[in-house]
């Protein structure tokens, strides 16, 4: 079936707010029947024949095995394109690339730098499109990592968050779910790498609170998470963020002033020793095997829900 085919109105995913509450958390409980279903090896083509494109102008290990290994267990195929392997690489602009790929394909997932580029993509898309990471979020890890929590824990409503670390895709992510589905984030940054006040708003202290001590963030916490010090496309900013951001490695110190309960997430790839030790990424806390896999039952949940709408079977 082709992009034309489609009915109903077209949507992305570009940021974690473009889903409702309502839809993500019917995403979420038909990402637990798909899981379910992969566990028992039982098939679930209802993307027979759709054709998924994938753009990444950045690395990437899950999000590229996750959509593809997904979308082929969905009955359907996908398309490998990079920066340096398509016109993209020679500057044809994002906008013509956007009007040929979604007349070929039925499902566009982009990983790139700002996030106006793939706004820009989506605007000239006549299908859907997935944000697999830009430099502003990275909702698909989100999604598996609610779902993660959910299945370890149960609903995330009225929980806490920790963040600690840098204010990256993955922070702002974070609170975007926060104020959608209704839990707390704490988050401890260095000073010169804090949340921009014009980025956020003015989310009440029942969303977000900011803590200057990366153990007084842990403290209580029902999660606790970090991500790399520095992202993908501020490498020339390393040597500087190894000094900034040297206290603020999640430590056995820090999971114990948490919640007994709490759970450590990571989206991947870590460094051992610097945004965290290998006592607590490998320890019993540690959740971030079954968030990494995660990814693949909640994107095949997402891809579904973007082509065919809610669905009862
Ligand atoms: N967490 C995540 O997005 O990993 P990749 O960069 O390997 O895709
Ligand atoms: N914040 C990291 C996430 C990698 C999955 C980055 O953007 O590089």
């Amino acid at each position: 079936m082709s992009a034309s085919t489609q009915t109903g109105p077209l949507r992305h995913f570009l940021q974690f707010r473009d889903l409702s509450k309502t839809e993500i958390q019917y995403v979420l409980d038909r990402a637990r029947l798909i899981k379910n279903k992969f566990k028992r090896y039982e098939p679930h083509h209802t993307l027979h024949d759709r054709n998924l494109a994938m753009v990444f102008e950045k690395a990437s290990t899950r999000t590229r095995v996750s959509f593809e290994a997904g979308m082929y267990q969905l009955g359907g195929s996908v398309i490998h394109l990079t920066t340096g392997d398509s016109q993209l690489g020679r500057s044809e602009p994002i906008e013509d690339t956007a009007r040929v790929i979604s007349r070929m394909v039925d499902l566009v997932m982009i990983r790139t730098f700002e996030q106006t580029r793939i706004e820009r993509f989506a605007s000239h898309s006549r299908v859907p499109v997935i944000n697999g990471l830009t430099n502003e979020f990275h909702p698909c890890q989100i999604l598996a990592d609610i779902f993660t929590f959910i299945e370890h824990r149960g609903s995330i409503e009225g929980k806490t968050v920790a963040w600690i670390g840098d204010a990256n895709n993955m922070a702002y992510t974070w609170l975007q779910a926060a104020e959608l589905l209704g839990f707390r984030l704490h988050v401890s940054t260095p000073s010169g790498y804090r949340l921009e006040a014009a980025r956020i708003g003015k989310p009440g202290a029942d969303v977000l609170r900011e803590f200057s001590d990366p153990m007084e963030a842990c403290r209580g916490a029902h999660l606790v998470t970090t991500d790399v010090w520095t992202s993908m496309g501020y490498e020339d900013e390393n040597e500087e963020r190894r000094k900034a951001f040297a206290d603020w490695c999640v430590d056995a110190d820090m999971m114990g002033v948490a919640d007994p309960s709490a759970v450590f997430m990571h989206c991947l790839p870590a460094h051992r020793g610097e945004e965290v030790t290998g006592d607590v990424i490998d320890g019993p806390q540690s959740v971030v095997w079954d968030e990494a896999e995660n990814r693949l039952h909640a994107q095949k949940a997402l891809m579904e829900f973007l082509l065919l709408g809610q669905v009862s079977d």
